[in-house]
């Protein structure tokens, strides 16, 4: 009887009283195939799971746990496939790994872009003076004053850290450069040199992709750190599409690269 007492008290205090950690992981996100194969790659052994139409792999990758997906293209399908992520998995952090067309004077395809703010460059009001981006509005109706969401700061430094030590796919006859800044997020494949002109001009972007700032406009909301990674498979100009299919793979693995590195840096 005192050890089946002894035993209850036991085993109320390891299994009922003490709090289940939840398993957390690290997402790693992309729009397309393209940009987390060499992420499948990486992983070895994996399980899939599919939720909400969403196919989700979990496994490892440099000893860290992570979940890597597929999110589709666009804010609409960013969102929802991070919802549909946060709600399901509990995150120590978000990385969103691909491609987009480089806005910066010397940029060229395979140079990578670290993301330390975003803003949706289609977000806004078109009146008579013309389209000006306004700041988002938060679940709550709260207006934010500046249209910009920033990444985690010390994914940031990680990720600027780990650039230096990956040797990246050299699609073009120099190193990749890495550049640090702003992008311009929109449901718009740029391929006007005037707008990327405006996007870089007007908000100093590096770069521009149709998902980054959707992703982060939620990891804000739920508090996870996040950090958006890309390479540039384009100019944003009147060639960026055929760029765009030119680049991809190697701009894709560049990035990959880099979000690998990452991980193999964090605790
Ligand atoms: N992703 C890759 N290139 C892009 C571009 N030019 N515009 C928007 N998203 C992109």
């Amino acid at each position: 009887m005192k050890y089946l007492l002894k035993f209850s008290v036991l085993f109320f205090f390891l299994f009922i009283n003490v709090p289940v950690a939840r398993a957390q992981y690290i997402a790693v996100m992309g729009a397309l195939d393209q940009e987390i194969n060499l992420l499948l790659g990486e992983m070895g052994k994996q399980k899939k799971i599919q939720i909400g139409g969403i196919d989700f792999y979990k496994g490892k990758i440099k000893g860290q746990k992570v979940v890597v997906l597929k999110a589709g293209v666009g804010k609409v399908n960013a969102a929802y496939s991070t919802a549909v992520l946060t709600q399901n998995f509990g995150l120590d952090a978000l990385i969103f790994t691909g491609v987009a067309g480089g806005l910066h004077p010397e940029s060229l395809p395979g140079d990578l872009v670290i993301g330390e703010r975003l803003f949706q460059h289609d977000f806004g009001k078109f009146d008579s003076l013309g389209f000006s981006v306004t700041p988002y509005r938060e679940l709550t109706g709260r207006h934010l004053t500046q249209i910009y969401v920033h990444s985690d700061s010390l994914l940031v430094l990680k990720s600027q850290t780990a650039a230096g030590l990956v040797d990246f796919v050299e699609v073009t006859q120099r190193r990749p450069k890495i550049f640090s800044g702003t992008i311009a997020t929109g449901d718009i494949f740029v391929s006007n040199p005037e707008k990327a002109l405006w996007l870089y001009e007007e908000f100093g972007a590096l770069a521009t992709e149709m998902e980054g700032a959707a992703v982060a406009h939620i990891c804000q909301t739920l508090a996870i750190p996040f950090v958006i990674i890309r390479s540039c498979s384009d100019n944003a100009n009147t060639h960026a599409r055929m760029s765009f299919e030119q680049f991809v793979e190697p701009a894709s693995a560049n990035s990959a690269k880099l979000v690998v590195e990452i991980l193999g840096s964090m605790e």
